[in-house]
């Protein structure tokens, strides 16, 4: 039996009375403890190890309200008022000696309190038939209050008609219901051996003084309870979807990729024409993007707009049709809060159409949405492209693969899909519980998307949710509690 010195300690005490239920009290005083927690740390160890039993009594106590610490050193309010008029001649005992001699808000009440208890206005005159029993009523009452002033009594161990009494007026007495335990010895308990609870130096700190010595060869070591309850330091920390970002982050800067940013403000034609998405297309409508209205428009180089006409129109020289109906440079030039990253790593492309790239960004977009438990109108795209002579489908699909593998989803599968700017293009799916679930679009770029950003190269590009990832990592069935400021829900959530 491994038992701590404050078990022995308590366990020895009992067995000097090994049929007694014993009080906190009477553990405290026994122990010589002067905090409860000890009893009730040493009396659960015990309980565990099959040793002591605890009784818990839920009891009613009854201690003095505010009015009642008050009666206790200046009295009760009839016993003043009683004691007032029993000094005064007869004629003097009026009422409106009294009412000067006490104040308005006593008075009223008090002389209530005796009309009650057979005092009466008599000719002006305050008089009662029995003026011995008011006067005992009167102090079996401030005896009652008298005895609460050590502290809390049983309720049970008290007059009931003065517990009733005293809990129809106001602040006079509390009655609470409060649990006691007491602790017992079971029958194993009572057959251990007193003689063999003798406390020993257990040492809890193993410290580098200790460890110099000798003296630990001969020590007792306290056994070290992991399953012990602890509070958990509520610390800082990062918010999970900064934490998310930064694992996401490391993940592709330990594949080798650099990353790239873009502002939320973009021109139409850099988020939508230059990705071949046709002027018509029902996602460039006011319903699904945010356009601004100031500035209603943003600069866009005239040798891009003129590139994008060309191809839009009739394909230019990349080999496609185009969508054969006229384009509007205007339109392109429009303001908007970008819808997708993809606005990125086009122009990362335009501006280095001749440097091979793997390259990745995480940033925030825009689309009209209604929030609902999987919307957002403001959400986190993973961006990425490999731009290189040699990029193809199967590479895009195993960056893919070991980028979600990192992650913890070893399981991905690919779909075809259709996003105009990409070709084939591929839906990436994860499998989670069970479940495949779709977290992102990707594609090889078209050429109608490629060349007229000057390069002659394939690009594999992926635009995948981080807000459907961060649920699956934080085990969330709703978006929107990624984003409530509820600190302690945001406490709870895993460290990544
Ligand atoms: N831009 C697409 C989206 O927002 C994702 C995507 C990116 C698809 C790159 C293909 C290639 O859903």
């Amino acid at each position: 039996m491994d038992l701590g010195n404050n078990e022995r300690r308590m366990l020895r005490v009992m067995l000097s009375k090994p049929d007694h239920s014993w009080s906190l009290e009477q553990l405290l005083s026994a122990t010589g403890w002067d905090d409860q927690v000890h009893v009730a740390g040493a009396g659960a160890g015990l309980t565990e190890a099959g040793l002591v039993e605890v009784f818990e009594e839920r009891v009613n106590s009854v201690s003095l309200g505010e009015e009642g610490s008050s009666a206790v050193s200046v009295g009760l309010l009839e016993a003043r008022l009683w004691g007032w008029i029993s000094e005064q001649q007869p004629n003097d005992r009026t009422m409106a000696a009294l009412s000067s001699e006490f104040e308005r808000h006593e008075a009223g009440p008090g002389v209530g309190l005796l009309k009650a208890l057979g005092v009466r206005l008599e000719a002006g005159s305050m008089v009662a038939e029995d003026e011995g029993s008011v006067s005992s009523v009167i102090e079996q009452r401030s005896a009652f209050i008298e005895s609460l002033s050590a502290g809390p009594l049983k309720q049970s161990t008290l007059d009931a008609d003065m517990v009733s009494h005293f809990s129809s007026r106001k602040g006079l007495i509390v009655v609470e219901e409060r649990v006691s335990r007491n602790w017992a010895l079971t029958e194993a308990g009572s057959s251990v051996d007193a003689s063999m609870l003798e406390e020993v130096d257990l040492i809890g700190d193993v410290t580098p003084e200790l460890l110099q010595g000798d003296d630990w060869r001969d020590a007792r070591f306290k056994p070290f309870d992991v399953n012990a309850p602890t509070p958990t330091p509520a610390g800082g920390r990062p918010h999970p979807m900064q934490a998310l970002i930064e694992m996401i982050r490391s993940v592709f800067l330990e594949m080798g990729f650099s990353e790239i940013e873009g502002d939320f403000v973009q021109s139409a034609g850099w988020n939508m024409d230059s990705l071949f998405i046709p002027q018509s297309h029902p996602a460039r409508t006011m319903q699904d993007t945010f356009y601004l209205s100031e500035p209603k428009q943003v600069e866009v180089e005239q040798e891009y707009l003129d590139l994008w006409a060309r191809v839009h129109e009739h394909g230019h020289d990349t080999g496609s049709r185009g969508w054969g109906t006229p384009f509007n440079q205007e339109e392109a030039k429009k303001a908007l809060l970008r819808t997708h990253t993809t606005v990125n790593t086009v122009r990362h492309i335009a501006e280095n159409p001749h440097e091979p790239c793997r390259v990745f960004g995480i940033g925030r977009v825009f689309r009209q949405e209604s929030i609902d438990r999987t919307h957002l109108p403001e959400f986190y795209q993973i961006e990425g492209i490999i731009h290189e002579s040699e990029a193809n489908l199967p590479m895009l699909i195993s960056t893919l693969k070991t980028f979600y593998s990192k992650m913890g989803f070893p399981d991905v599968r690919v779909r075809p899909a259709y996003f105009p700017y990409t070709e084939p293009s591929v839906e990436v799916d994860v499998m989670w519980r069970g479940e495949w679930l779709e977290l992102g679009g990707s594609g090889i770029f078209r050429p109608e998307v490629t060349e007229p950003l000057g390069t002659e190269w394939p690009v594999c590009a992926w635009g995948l949710g981080l807000e459907r990832l961060a649920m699956l990592i934080l085990e969330l069935d709703d978006i929107r509690e990624l984003y409530q400021p509820d600190l302690e829900r945001l406490r709870r959530m895993p460290i990544l």
